[in-house]
């Protein structure tokens, strides 16, 4: 980058965080942007951020980034000016070397998400340089995430860096054996991630409502648990696939069972997963099977995390999530075990095991993740490799 004093970098961060009111109820994505964004200023440039909010079909004060600030500057201990899309380019001009501005909202523009050559040449006109550090809106061809890459010397923030080293040592370049485990309601709408891991891991750990789709796939009579049954022969599918790359899928062979999803009900037993009652839904794993599953990940040496493994959100159907993310935060610090995990889902459920400071690397992405799960190329990585 050489000296960049002076000079204005446009610095594309992930500010995208949920909100009540006035406060910022995880501040994750906005701590993840410290080390790029204070380097900069450090350095003497002039810190242009930008970063789209929500999905606003047209401007509105709801989506607008001016909310974000006020927490921003808070999470930086530095004053952080805001600069709206009228005026932009005197307010910019006005700023002096080792400022910080968040300018508004990039999806007011129509033209952010259609990755618009006009709103590309719109931004680049504000920034003598671009940097990508938001790894979690890479998987959109944006104006912002990938356009500019190619019209300004563009380079990876740091929480960039760190997102693509630590998903290379899970996945790409990892130490063997691997285990994943891939957890959540729908098989379908994680098809691609299992296709594809079947192929690059050791043992895929199936849990969440997907297993059910599993289970039955195995002839097991899930009586009124979510299973999506249409997708048997799918799922029939995954398992040559896994066969044939020598990957061994885990379905739990007990489970956590009641009449009604709701916490702690009064019909809650564990049993066996051939012994589910008509009028019974499956809503964890078992104990048995966590401690079968806690065996596995003893012998492995890398871990891939996305998805809890039951009803999670409910108690005590958090159980085996809790249990397992315990087991691997415990490997991890050993120093056997080197575990990356990601999803929005997935964050919330290693917070409430209160262990997502002991993993390896727990990423600030979403949709993001599971596409690079997928094995996709994301347009904002690959703009940046050009
Ligand atoms: C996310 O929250 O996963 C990212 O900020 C991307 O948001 P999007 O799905 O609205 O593009």
């Amino acid at each position: 980058m050489g000296d960049i004093t002076g000079k204005r970098v446009l610095v594309r961060e992930d500010l995208n965080v949920p909100m009540e009111g006035d406060r910022v109820t995880d501040d994750t994505r906005l701590r993840a942007t410290l080390p790029t964004v204070t380097e900069l200023a450090d350095r003497g440039a002039i810190v242009l951020v930008l970063s789209h909010f929500g999905r606003p079909k047209v401007p509105s004060a709801d989506t607008s980034l001016a909310r974000v600030r006020p927490a921003y500057a808070a999470v930086l201990g530095r004053p952080v000016n805001y600069i709206d899309w009228e005026g932009d380019a005197a307010a910019v001009a006005a700023l002096q070397p080792g400022d910080i501005a968040v300018l508004e909202n990039t999806r007011f523009f129509g033209g952010e998400e259609k990755n618009d050559p006009a709103t590309v040449a719109r931004f680049a006109a504000l920034g003598d340089l671009y940097v990508n550090d938001a790894f979690s809106a890479a998987h959109r061809a944006h104006a912002s995430t990938e356009g500019l890459a190619h019209v300004l010397p563009a380079f990876a923030g740091r929480a960039m860096e760190a997102e693509l080293d630590a998903l290379e040592k899970a996945l790409g370049n990892a130490d063997h054996p691997v285990a994943a485990v891939v957890g959540g309601a729908k098989v379908s709408s994680k098809l691609d991630v299992l296709t594809h891991l079947v192929d690059k891991v050791d043992h895929l750990i199936i849990g969440g409502g997907m297993a059910n789709t599993f289970l039955a796939a195995r002839g097991v009579d899930v009586a009124k648990s979510l299973c999506e049954h249409d997708l048997i022969a799918t799922v029939e599918g995954i398992f040559t696939a896994a066969d044939r790359a020598h990957c061994t899928i885990h379905l739990p062979y007990d489970v956590v069972v009641s009449k009604e999803f709701a916490a702690n009900p009064p019909s809650l037993r564990t049993c066996n997963v051939h012994e589910v009652a008509a009028d019974e839904m499956i809503l964890d794993i078992g104990p048995a099977a966590t401690e079968a599953l806690a065996d596995v990940l003893k012998t492995c040496r890398t871990l891939v995390w996305n998805g809890p493994l039951g009803a999670f959100e409910t108690p005590p159907f958090d159980t085996a999530t809790v249990a397992l993310a315990k087991t691997a935060a415990a490997l991890t610090k050993d120093g056997s075990l080197v575990s990356v995990a990601g999803g929005g889902d997935t964050v919330a459920a290693l917070n409430q095991a209160g262990v997502a400071d002991d993993f390896s690397f727990v990423s600030t992405a979403g949709g993001a993740f599971l596409e690079w799960m997928e094995g996709k190329q994301l347009p904002g990585v690959a703009a940046l490799k050009h």
